[in-house]
């Protein structure tokens, strides 16, 4: 292989997906903002905080930003405060956003989600407990009976009927999505929401074709696939969210679980799987570190044919290009590190000697 031309960063490189190019390789991950209204008419309706924090993020230069998880339904909300994309208010706001971070040359994505179990929590910064009915509470659903853990409500146990109209409404805000704008949907799979509950056999103790064996229960994640890629257009992107492990000593989804999903996923569809870890089961030892989960991604590269990124603690410009440059990932996604520095993208590119896109209006500052 011929050594790269001077000033080549692997992180400004820029990557296709189907029909869709991302301009480089420092995508946003998705984070929930909790900002949106709990009830009435503008109940997960995008507000001008929303506007204003993916803006930034757009003209900051990152190539993809990924939506905070947007629900597919009111029970499917982490909290009442969540953003959703389940009516159409829902997807004017949206659209609003996409415009313009399409305008900065960057790809708008959105992930879609339902929390299961986890569902019906207050704020993160007010402490995230369960919420009751009286206080814009519900009670969860989930694969199983069994609550995530001590003093979070008992989660109802989903018929087969329900799973199938959980299904339908993954579906139903995948088309809102194509409506809003996105050209990237990400399924979440991950952190112990309910797709990532029905994999793990420590949540789904289910006894029907739902629970038991890996075929069983990776059909809940693989019938939404079918179901969202069946209306997403050919040309447009599909990613997934896994947590590539729960960290549980006995009974988690595990690493080899990861690689064999992998590759039924790209089978049906998926083109990107995106690599975290953990959220299933609260007080699991977590070796939390600089680039902690990369091995995970770097695993289903080394693995399978499925494009992967990589997130978890990374936040320097050389250690993301390392990630690259080494085949561990096809891309990276920055959570908190965006959040402390919009414009970490244009500290990076200037870092490695790359280029990335300047609005016209600040060119004076470049
Ligand atoms: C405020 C906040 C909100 C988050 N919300 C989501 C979310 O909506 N969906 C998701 O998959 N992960 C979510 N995460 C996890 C991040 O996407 C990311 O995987 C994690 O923060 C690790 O990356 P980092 O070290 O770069 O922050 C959230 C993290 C933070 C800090």
């Amino acid at each position: 292989m011929s050594a790269a031309p001077a000033g080549f960063a692997a992180l400004f490189a820029p990557y296709t997906l189907r029909s869709v190019t991302v301009p480089n390789r420092v995508w946003m991950a998705a984070m929930c903002q909790y900002s949106a209204e709990a009830v009435g008419p503008d109940a997960g309706v995008a507000q001008d905080w929303h506007f204003a924090h993916y803006a930034a993020r757009a003209v900051g230069g990152a190539g993809l930003i990924i939506q905070e998880a947007t629900a597919v339904s009111p029970e499917g909300r982490i909290s009442p405060y969540d953003l959703g994309i389940w009516n159409d208010t829902q997807v004017e706001a949206l659209r609003r956003i996409t415009s313009f971070v399409k305008a900065q040359g960057v790809v708008p994505g959105i992930q879609i989600a339902h929390a299961g179990r986890k569902a019906s929590t207050d704020r993160t910064w007010t402490g995230g407990a369960p919420l009751g009915p009286g206080e814009h509470g519900w009670q969860p659903v989930a694969p199983s009976a069994v609550p995530f853990a001590e003093g979070h409500p008992l989660p109802h146990e989903l018929t087969v009927d329900e799973i199938h109209a959980i299904t339908a409404r993954f579906a139903a805000a995948t088309e809102r999505a194509l409506t809003a704008g996105y050209e990237v949907v990400e399924i979440h799979g991950a952190h112990g929401y309910l797709i990532g509950e029905f994999l793990s056999p420590h949540s789904n103790k289910r006894t029907d074709e739902y629970g038991g064996s890996f075929e069983n229960r990776t059909r809940f994640a693989l019938e939404v696939v079918d179901a969202v890629r069946a209306v997403w257009p050919r040309e447009l992107p599909l990613f997934f969210r896994i947590s590539a492990t729960d960290w549980l000593e006995e009974d988690g989804w595990t690493g080899d679980e990861t690689v064999r999903l992998a590759r039924l996923l790209q089978e049906h569809g998926v083109d990107l799987l995106d690599v975290s870890t953990g959220g299933l089961a609260p007080g699991v030892k977590i070796p939390v570190g600089p680039g902690y989960q990369v091995p995970f991604a770097a695993r289903v590269k080394a693995e399978t044919s499925l494009p992967v990124a990589a997130v978890g603690l990374i936040t320097e410009p050389e250690q993301a290009e390392k990630i690259l440059a080494n085949g561990e990932a096809d891309a990276v996604l920055l959570g908190r590190e965006l959040l402390r520095e919009p414009y970490w993208a244009r500290r990076a590119a200037a870092e490695l000697g790359a280029e990335v896109r300047t609005p016209a209006p600040y060119h004076r500052s470049w």
